[in-house]
């Protein structure tokens, strides 16, 4: 084959579709981004179908408008121990994502001769059918999954037409799933003889004496005589450290041992990734030609878990993570790289090394950003098997797919060093079912170990003594439990493993800014507002608040990590509300569905960041004059065991944390079990008098370390503006977040304000959402206005493909206050 005519491979465009850029992988082989597709949610047969472009990745729901008839269901939620069916308005997001919705694009491609073809998705939701040519291609159910299908047969010299038909059913979610191409989708054009990336493992096999053991593995497709394989692995300046090359044999598997030199080892703290390039090479008398080439990121790490812990690199280390819905709030489930940049950030700066990608499978984009920014991954693959959670739900397909659901899963994923252990389930009914859960566990486990032998297994474990009774606990190769922290040592004793992983933990809730009084500790609560209060008293009532997880973490030493449910809010499960209207977004975040801190992520902090110092105070000191005199009690997250709180200079007394177990914590669930003075520091009888609240922290010698001063804010005076980046690259799809905050004339936060704020972008970027991580707020994210949430909301600016600048300006409708703020394009 002349594969210097293949790698002529050309593409255009219709006059419709704009041009695909023609990114090439490798010299042989060329891929197709395909971005620009025609959209409609008419149905293909009505008289007249109403089609618009869009880019993807595509989100058609996030536009809204949001109402409690989308997706409005009766239920009784039985992992909430409801008896009583109810409705529940936005349990899904109240967003339109159900139904149906078609997408199409053309595509042209010449010198397709002795060529194989494969369109390759990273997620389409949902039951996508794929058509090349008017031919169906191919049908995948499960929105979260990649796939590929093999259109070789079906593509045609010059222009074709794929064509993508999805639908969304209602009640088959129990939170926002997004709907329509919201992840990338490609097609890639190879050689018939080439590489492939899901057929290519590399894995650490041992890491000693300065010494990594690198072991490699691809099969060649459709090999001929006289063709080579040769692997490089390349350091971060291109360096190759590591070489071998052999013949692809008659039955084209291609295995070597690789030996990396004084390796530098990949960890959340120093993520460094090699990158692996494998060439297919033709060799005859006279030349010797590259016929493919894959490129592959790889990091040098081991993982290991045992009765001694969780061990990264043969370091113990208890797993400091988040669980992750998949919707970037409002962007809603269409991925974009600097969104998830800039999620991770925020994680890592409260401390946290690991995300659990609840409850499904991650977005390719996910990974590569936590492969590169140094953040561990436990990859979920289903919240259900064969018993339903919801009525529509992936049960329907569980039998069928789940097995090529989790191959995929695992192909895709099984080179990137951020996965540090797959689970094969949340509170998977099964667990409890003696036949049905060993069953499955062994069918799902035993999958997960053949295709990658060197990563543990887990899953979200909720009915704890019966998934002992069942078997199901015990085969498990890391015993993973959701909630019930007083079991903790009832399922170690129970069990042969001698571990356990809190795979999902406390689930506490709040809203930002909003302090309930009187201070209560409750998860019996809902008022009028439909908010939760922030003094992290507030949880639901199958969980906790988080110190009892922070004890059973520091003081059970076979605890291997937790993983907090959520680090961010996301669209969906507005517990406690799920029959309030309007609420259609949750309260469980760590941060706001904006990606603004809550207070609570500073008592993470204080716990996890081991770099930086923490100290923060809650809560804000602007209370109308009807407080004056009442009593407002304080907390303070720090790091530091001691401080002194004073109210305009009056010492409100020097206090430290407790520092013993509370007898009770982690033998009940009760609040008198609570201890929440060890990680807290609290001023109960605090009383309020406007001016200045201040906080000094003590180190153990007693010397005064740091200090922390909140003022009474007068009136709304600025609208203060922050960006996350002020420089984001040219190319389309770069985002700059921007805080946008009311503060007095002296840059105080005025923590009530509500004003409507209006946004104008212009120049070389366009408005893209709004967000004020309000849960009961109906407000569009993609008109660019919206009422400040307590002072405070963010809004997302995205970059077009030119160079320059873009100002975005920003106007208070009540106060006539306006501010703006420039963000730099580059190219
Ligand atoms: C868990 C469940 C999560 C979420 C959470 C809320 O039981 O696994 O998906 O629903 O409860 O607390």
């Amino acid at each position: 084959m002349n594969f210097s005519k293949l790698a002529l491979v050309v593409l255009f465009s219709s006059l419709f579709f704009g041009v695909y850029a023609n990114t090439r992988e490798g010299l042989a082989r060329t891929v197709y981004h395909l971005k620009k597709w025609e959209f409609t949610r008419d149905s293909l047969n009505s008289k007249q179908v109403h089609w618009k472009m869009v880019n993807i990745p595509h989100d058609w729901a996030i536009e809204g408008p949001f109402d409690r008839k989308w997706d409005l269901q009766v239920v009784a939620i039985k992992e909430n121990n409801e008896r009583k069916a109810t409705e529940k308005s936005g349990r899904s997001g109240a967003l339109p994502w159900i139904g149906e919705g078609h997408y199409k694009t053309r595509v042209k491609v010449l010198g397709l001769a002795k060529t194989k073809a494969f369109l390759c998705f990273d997620g389409a939701m949902a039951e996508a059918t794929v058509y090349v040519n008017g031919i169906k291609a191919g049908y995948w159910p499960y929105g979260y999954n990649a796939f590929r299908l093999d259109v070789t047969e079906l593509l045609k010299e010059g222009e074709n037409e794929i064509a993508v038909n999805l639908y969304n059913m209602e009640n088959s979610s129990r939170w926002y799933p997004g709907a329509g191409l919201y992840r990338p989708v490609k097609l890639v054009i190879m050689g018939a003889s080439h590489l492939d990336p899901w057929a290519t493992s590399i894995r650490t096999k041992s890491i000693d004496n300065e010494t990594a053991v690198i072991d490699y593995e691809t099969k060649v497709c459709n090999p001929q005589p006289g063709m080579t394989c040769t692997v490089n692995i390349l350091d971060k300046q291109g360096n190759i450290v590591a070489h071998c090359s052999a013949n692809a044999n008659a039955n084209a598997i291609f295995h070597e041992s690789m030996i990396v030199k004084n390796p530098l080892l990949w960890s959340p703290e120093s993520p460094y990734l090699y990158k692996v390039h494998t060439k297919l090479i033709k060799e005859s008398a006279s030349s010797s030609t590259v016929i493919d080439e894959i490129t592959t990121n790889f990091g040098i790490r081991t993982i290991s878990v045992d009765s001694t812990g969780f061990k990264l690199n043969g370091k113990v280390r208890k797993i400091k993570g988040v669980c992750l819905h998949h919707d970037l709030g409002p962007l809603g489930a269409a991925v974009n790289k600097a969104a998830l940049i800039r999620q991770v950030r925020l994680m890592k700066d409260m401390g946290c090394d690991a995300i659990r990608t609840a409850h499904n499978m991650p977005s390719e984009m996910q990974v590569e950003v936590c492969d590169s920014m140094g953040m561990m991954l436990m990859a979920e693959s289903f919240d259900m098997w064969i018993r339903k959670k919801c009525k529509n739900g992936y049960c329907r397909f569980f039998v069928e797919w789940a097995e090529k659901d989790l191959t995929n899963e695992i192909l895709h994923f099984r080179n990137n060093p951020s996965i540090v252990m797959w689970s094969i389930g949340n509170e998977i009914p099964e667990q409890i079912d003696s036949v049905r859960g060993p069953l499955w566990v062994n069918k799902l486990q035993g999958l997960c170990h053949r295709l990658d032998p060197t990563r543990p297994v887990t899953q979200g474990i909720n009915h704890r003594e019966n998934a002992v009774k069942s078997g199901v606990a015990q085969i498990m190769d890391v015993i993973g439990l959701n909630y019930c922290t007083s079991k903790y040592s009832t399922i170690y004793n129970m069990t042969p493993q001698k571990f356990i992983l809190g795979a999902e933990t406390t689930s506490a809730l709040s809203s930002r800014g909003v302090y309930k009084l009187p201070y209560k500790i409750n998860n019996k609560h809902w008022y009028d507002d439909g908010q939760c209060s922030s003094y992290d008293t507030e949880c639901a009532s199958w969980s906790n608040l988080p110190e009892k997880d922070f004890e059973n973490m520091d003081d059970l030493p076979w605890t291997i990590g937790q993983f907090v449910w959520t680090g961010i809010d996301y669209l969906g499960e507005p517990t406690p509300y799920d029959e309030y209207w309007p609420s259609r977004s949750s309260y469980f975040g760590i941060c706001d569905l904006a990606g603004l801190p809550k207070d609570r992520y500073y008592l993470y902090r204080s716990l996890w960041q081991k770099d930086s110092h923490t100290l923060h105070i809650l809560p804000h000191w602007t209370w109308g004059k009807g407080m004056i005199g009442k009593n407002i009690p304080v907390q303070v997250y720090s790091d530091y065991d001691e401080a002194e709180l004073f109210v305009n200079g009056k010492s409100q007394g020097r206090i430290k944390k407790h520092s013993e177990r509370n007898s009770m914590a982690g033998t009940s669930e009760g609040w008198d079990s609570y201890n929440l003075d060890r990680y807290r520091l609290r001023w109960m009888n605090t009383i309020y008098e406007p001016g200045e609240l201040k906080v000094v922290a003590y180190d153990n010698d007693g010397n005064t370390v740091m200090t922390k001063t909140i003022h009474t804010a007068g009136e709304p005076a600025k609208l203060s503006l922050s960006a996350d980046r002020s420089t984001i690259a040219a190319d389309g799809n770069d985002l700059s977040y921007i805080t946008v905050s009311m503060t007095d004339k002296d840059g105080n936060l005025c923590p009530n304000a509500d004003d409507e704020i209006e946004v104008i972008v212009t120049g070389d970027g366009y408005f893209k959402a709004i967000c004020n991580g309000d849960a009961t707020s109906l407000e569009s994210f993609t008109e660019p206005h919206m009422k400040l949430f307590h002072g405070m909301l963010v809004i997302t600016v995205q970059s077009s493909e030119k160079q320059g600048k873009m100002k975005v300006m920003v106007r208070s409708k009540n106060q006539k206050i306006q501010n703006s703020i420039t963000i730099r394009v580059k190219s």
